[in-house]
C-alpha cells in the first residue's frame, strides 16, 4: 500500500530550516505536496520556490511586496501578507501539517492557529513554546491538533520517549555542541565581532539562533521547550555540552539506567520524521560511523561563562510572562549585537536588567504574551 501524500504549509520557507524542508520534499516528491510558503525579506527566493513547488498560497511579510509576487506567479497562486497572511497559511485547507520555521515571537500566533484548526504542528519555531507554552497545550486540547518537534534535541527526546511515559523519567538531558565560542579564549570575548560569532562549527543556521548558540540562550530556551513538549517539571530537564555533537538527548530512568539518541548532526532527520512520520531513505543526513569516533565527551555548562543559560532557567522558574519578556529582549539584543550597537559581553547584563524590571503576570491568553513582548522590547531598547 502506498502512503498518502501529505499537504504541507511551510512558514519561513526561505530560512535555513525552510530550505532544508524543501530539500526533503525534493527527495520524497510522491509523499509531500507543498500547499503554502512564506517569506520575510527574501521575496525573490520565495518566487523561485513557488515556481518550483506550485503552492496554492504564498505569504510575504510586507503588503508592498504582494503585487510583485502576484505578477511573477500569475493568477493560480493566491498572495497574502503580514501576520494575518501567516494565520491564513496555518489554517489553509487541505493542509495536514504546518511546519513553522519562522524565527522569533511572530511564530506563536500561526502555531496557535494551526493547533486550533486541528493541524499537526511541526514545530521548529522555538519561540512558540518559550513564549506561550501553556497556551500551546490549551490550543492543542481545544482544536485537536498536535505538536511534533523539529529540533534535533527534542526530536531525539521524542525518539527516546516513544512507547514510554515521560513521567517515568527521573531527568531528561539535551545536549549542546558548545557553540561557536567553545574553543575561543574568553579573554577575547569582549571584542568579538558578529562574523566570528556567526561561524558555527557544527550547524548552519539563521543568524539569531547562531548568536543564541554562542551565548547558550538557545540551550536555555530548549530546556523550556522540553518542559512544555513533554510536560515535565523544569527541575527535571537539564543540558550538557557534548562537543562531538553526536548524542542529541539522553533520558535518565528511575532504575538508574540511561538511554541516549545518537546520529550525525543534521536537521534532515527531524524534518523528515515530522513530515513523513517515519524514518525513510533517501536522506541528506550522513550515517553515523560511531567506531571511527573514538570517544564521546560530556562537559557541564558553566553558568558564569554562559549567564544567558541561567537567565533562561530563571525566566522559566518565574513562569507566566517572564520567558516571553526574556525572548523579546533577546531578539532586541541579538539584533543590536549584529548591527554593531551592543558588545557581545553586554548581552547578558542587558537581559538580566529586563528580567529585573519585568512586571510578570500569569499567561491566560495570547494578548498577555504580546503585552509582555512589547514592554520588554521597549525596556531593552532603552537600555542599549
Ligand atoms: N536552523 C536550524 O538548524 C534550527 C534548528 C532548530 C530550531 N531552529 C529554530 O527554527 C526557527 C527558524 O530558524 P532558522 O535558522 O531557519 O532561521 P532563519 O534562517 O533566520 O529563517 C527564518 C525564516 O523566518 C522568516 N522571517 C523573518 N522575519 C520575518 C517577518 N518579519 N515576517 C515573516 N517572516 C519572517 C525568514 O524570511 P526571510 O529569510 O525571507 O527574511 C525565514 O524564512 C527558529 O525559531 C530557530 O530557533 C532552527
Amino acid at each position: 500500500m502506498t502512503a498518502a501524500r501529505r499537504n504541507i504549509s511551510l512558514l519561513g520557507s526561505t530560512g535555513s530550516i525552510g530550505e532544508q524542508a524543501l530539500e526533503v520534499a525534493r527527495l520524497h516528491p510522491g509523499r509531500i505536496r507543498l500547499r503554502a510558503l512564506s517569506a520575510g525579506r527574501r521575496v525573490d527566493r520565495l518566487i523561485e520556490q513557488a515556481a518550483e513547488c506550485l503552492p496554492d498560497l504564498v505569504c510575504v511579510s510586507e503588503r508592498s511586496d504582494e503585487s510583485r509576487v502576484r505578477s511573477a506567479l500569475g493568477a493560480g497562486v493566491r498572495v497574502v501578507s503580514g501576520a494575518d497572511g501567516l494565520i491564513e497559511c496555518a489554517r489553509l485547507d487541505p493542509v495536514d501539517i504546518v511546519l513553522n520555521a519562522l524565527v522569533g515571537a511572530r511564530g506563536l500566533a500561526p502555531s496557535l492557529a494551526a493547533l486550533d484548526a486541528g493541524r499537526t504542528l511541526a514545530l521548529a519555531n522555538k519561540e512558540t513554546l518559550v513564549t506561550g507554552g501553556p497556551l500551546v497545550a490549551a490550543a492543542a486540547a481545544r482544536g485537536g491538533g498536535r505538536v511534533v518537534a523539529v529540533d534535533s534535541e527534542h526530536w531525539a527526546l521524542s525518539e527516546l520517549m516513544e512507547g514510554r511515559d515521560p513521567r517515568e523519567a527521573l531527568k531528561v538531558w539535551i545536549t549542546a555542541s558548545g557553540g561557536p565560542l567553545r574553543l575561543v579564549d574568553p579573554a577575547e570575548w569582549a571584542s568579538l565581532r558578529p562574523e566570528q560569532v556567526l561561524r558555527h562549527p557544527v550547524w548552519s543556521m539563521g543568524p539569531r539562533i547562531t548568536v543564541d548558540s554562542a551565548t547558550m540562550m538557545n540551550k536555555g530556551f530548549e530546556v523550556l521547550e522540553a518542559r512544555w513538549l513533554f510536560d515535565i517539571p523544569l527541575d527535571r530537564v537539564d543540558a550538557v555540552i557534548q562537543p562531538e555533537a553526536l548524542v542529541h538527548a539522553m533520558v535518565e530512568w528511575g532504575d538508574g539506567s540511561w538511554t541516549a539518541q545518537l546520529s550525525t548532526p543534521s536537521m534532515a532527520l527531524p524534518i523528515q520524521k515530522a513530515l513523513l512520520g517515519e524514518r525513510l531513505q533517501p536522506t541528506t543526513a550522513r550515517p553515523l560511523a560511531l567506531l571511527e569516533i573514538g570517544a564521546l565527551r560530556f562537559e557541564p555548562i558553566d553558568s558564569r561563562k554562559f549567564p544567558c543559560f541561567a537567565l533562561a532557567r530563571r525566566a522559566g522558574e518565574e513562569g507566566g510572562t517572564f520567558p516571553a519578556a526574556l525572548n523579546a529582549a533577546d531578539e532586541v539584543a541579538v539584533e543590536a549585537f549584529l548591527a554593531g550597537r551592543l558588545a557581545f559581553l553586554d548581552i547578558a547584563p542587558l537581559l538580566g536588567r529586563v528580567l529585573d524590571g519585568h512586571d510578570g503576570r500569569e499567561l491566560r491568553e495570547p494578548g498577555d504574551v504580546w503585552e509582555a513582548d512589547r514592554e520588554a522590547r521597549s525596556l531593552a531598547r532603552s537600555l542599549l
